[in-house]
């Protein structure tokens, strides 16, 4: 074979070799013409005792397939002398492959500091050992393959594994630490996570797969990675049963915070969906990749000129992407006095996106398609409904939640989000939603009125899509008890709707269930703790979590959307309410309907069965003809 990828007059020191994967190794080197130190302390999977036959029985193959080899039976712990044989028997060493290791599996609860230490002692002091005595020698001569073996349990963790998943995941750091300080010299280590049927594993396989999971699928990418005409370095491969794969660390977008401001555990909270989302995910190589976000946050902070009081304006990375009409945040010289400075105020524009998963958990988490008979409501779940999938109206009400919690940050605004409350909620159309889409939202201090004891704000957020039309325009009217008193204006007087004297055109009545708000804070992104942490709801006042009332108010919506417009979107133009009073989840919503002469306008009032007690009140629906 004139391409096969020989090793001849390459020495390579295999530690743990008198078995498994690290025989099959030797055997595979050494056929292909490598001189091989069979390094094998002989002890028992535990790391007790030891013993010269495993390294001997090995060194007898090679050399009885005509190899070369020798057996060393020094502990790994001992790494000198394993290399100083390496040196004795062939004058040079070339490739170091780290592979000996024994178990001590139990649970952290059980575990003892012997348990602990032998593990770290052969796994990683070993190998460190062994490299930090090889090291030297293959920097000076310009060659070296380094291979360290870490494991599933190390990238992953694996019950009963600390010590092994410790000592696993620290032989991938010391891998990819040689790999930067070994590249000038041709010095390059990589690290396997390694699969494959040995005394090891034969205690927790079963017998057929142990049989199948040879280690011979195993050898062929380490010797690769240890050939002369691989460069590859620094890297991480999942390896076992004749399937091969590169591990990277992938990390998400994440949330960007205003700099300069306090930091508060509220704010994490808030943003937890971005924190936890992988939609735009970055693959980071290096120390100076890891840190780019960082950078680019303060780099930001630098750029913009601070407000009155010091504070950055923008925040959000989706600054850069935006499109650009907003003059966004601030960027105010008068000094701030009150909340009528706050009037105007744009926030930084944030970019999201979703997709057809949203879209589907949003219209589950206000009810939809609850009635397994009933197929009406299955093209807001199901994705490959025959009927066209596409997504409920109101599902535009969670759109502002990607950058309300900028709001606690707007100049003349400060307050403790926990006295905010939502008053009314107003959106608006603009065409149908997409079933998946990248949306950018920006936000502006509509108006704001001195309610006496509250400050009323109006919060209008208009979101894009990603061609830069305008999707939907959503209008929250904000209680802000203890910031009125400021010297405002009143406001227009929030008089009720009057509802026809007869009896509703259509009625929707039904039960939520117990987890409707847990369902809801995920759809939605709303995750103040008042909807699912009962500690947090007593504090509040409320013997139990309370229901969103967004998540009410897409009850409300499907309600109409279903008995006035045949559940097409495209006929549904706005829907306004307001919250009168809470739901807890499990208690049932009946919505009564009345529609108008001309067919444009539904009038609705969402009420709770259990207590009879109006919770949406001034419901109004715009529908397109
Ligand atoms: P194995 O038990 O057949 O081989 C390990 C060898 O290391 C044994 O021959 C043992 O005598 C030797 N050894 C133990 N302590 C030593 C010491 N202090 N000095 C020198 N030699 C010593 O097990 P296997 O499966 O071949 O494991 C090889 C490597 O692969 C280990 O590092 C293991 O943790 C790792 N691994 C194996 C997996 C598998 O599926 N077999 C999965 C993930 C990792």
């Amino acid at each position: 074979m004139t391409n096969q990828l020989r090793f001849d007059r390459r020495v390579a020191l295999i530690t743990g070799a008198g078995g498994g994967l690290g025989r099959a190794y030797a055997l595979l080197l050494a056929a292909r013409g490598a001189s091989v130190v069979v390094n094998d302390l002989g002890g028992s999977m535990r790391g007790e005792g030891a013993g010269t036959a495993a390294a001997d029985r090995v060194v007898e193959e090679i050399r009885a397939a005509g190899g070369e080899a020798v057996a060393n039976y020094d502990s790994v712990e001992d790494g000198p002398r394993i290399v100083q044989a390496a040196l004795d028997a062939f004058g040079r060493l070339d490739i170091v492959i780290n592979n000996a290791g024994i178990l001590r599996d139990v649970s952290f609860q059980k575990m003892t500091v012997d348990d602990w230490d032998k593990i770290y002692r052969v796994h990683l002091y070993g190998a460190y050992q062994v490299t930090r005595a090889a090291w030297p020698i293959l920097r000076d001569q310009g060659y070296g393959r380094i291979i360290m073996t870490s494991s599933a349990a190390g990238l992953y963790g694996n019950f009963g594994q600390a010590n092994y998943s410790a000592a696993k995941l620290g032989l991938l750091g010391l891998a990819q630490t040689l790999a930067v300080e070994g590249q000038k010299r041709n010095v390059l280590a990589n690290a396997i996570a390694p699969l494959a049927g040995s005394r090891m594993t034969e205690t927790i396989l079963p017998p057929e797969l142990v049989a199948a999971l040879r280690p011979e699928y195993v050898a062929p990418l380490v010797a690769y990675l240890c050939h002369e005409s691989s460069l590859e370095t620094g890297h991480t491969f999942e390896v076992g049963a004749g399937w091969v794969a590169r591990v990277r660390w992938q990390r998400g977008r994440g949330a960007f915070f205003p700099l300069g401001d306090a930091l508060t555990p509220e704010d994490i909270a808030a943003r937890w969906a971005e924190i936890d989302n992988f939609d735009e995910p970055t693959y980071p190589e290096t120390p100076t990749d890891s840190f780019a976000p960082v950078v680019a946050n303060l780099q930001r902070k630098a750029e913009q000129p601070p407000t009155a009081d010091g504070r950055p304006p923008t925040a959000d990375a989706a600054t850069e992407t935006a499109p650009a009409s907003a003059t966004s945040g601030g960027g105010r010289s008068s000094p701030v006095s009150g909340p009528l400075d706050a009037i105007g105020y744009e926030f930084a524009p944030v970019t999201t996106n979703y997709r057809e998963k949203d879209v589907s958990l949003y219209a589950l988490s206000v009810g939809a398609a609850a009635d397994a008979l009933d197929a009406a409501e299955l093209p807001f779940v199901y994705e490959l409904s025959g009927d066209g999938f596409r997504p409920l109206p109101t599902f535009a009400v969670t759109f502002p939640f990607a950058l309300l919690w900028q709001i606690t940050a707007v100049p003349g605004l400060r307050f403790n989000p926990a006295l905010l409350l939502h008053g009314e909620q107003f959106l608006e159309l603009h065409r149908p939603l997409p079933t998946k889409a990248t949306l950018t939202h920006r936000a502006r201090i509509a108006d704001i009125y001195d309610k006496g004891s509250a400050a009323l704000v109006l919060l209008d957020v208009d979101t894009y899509d990603e061609t830069g039309a305008k999707l939907a325009s959503n209008r929250s009217s904000l209680f802000i008890r203890g910031l009125g008193g400021f010297g405002g204006e009143r406001g227009p007087s929030g008089g009720g709707l009057a509802l026809p004297d007869r009896a509703p055109d259509a009625t929707h009545r039904q039960a939520t269930t117990d987890n409707q708000a847990l369902l809801y804070r995920l759809s939605s992104g709303d995750g103040n703790p008042l909807h699912a942490d009962p500690a947090f709801a007593a504090a509040g006042g409320f013997p139990r979590p309370i229901l969103h009332g967004l998540c009410t108010f897409g009850f409300a919506g499907r309600a109409v959307l279903r008995a006035f417009a045949g559940n097409d979107p495209a006929r549904f133009k706005s829907i306004k309410a307001r919250f009168a009073r809470h739901v807890f989840p499990g208690e049932t919503i009946v919505t009564d309907m009345w529609q108008d002469e001309e067919g444009q306008r539904v009038l609705f009032q969402s009420k709770v069965a259990e207590r009879d007690e109006v919770v949406l009140s001034n419901g109004v629906v715009e529908l397109n003809q």
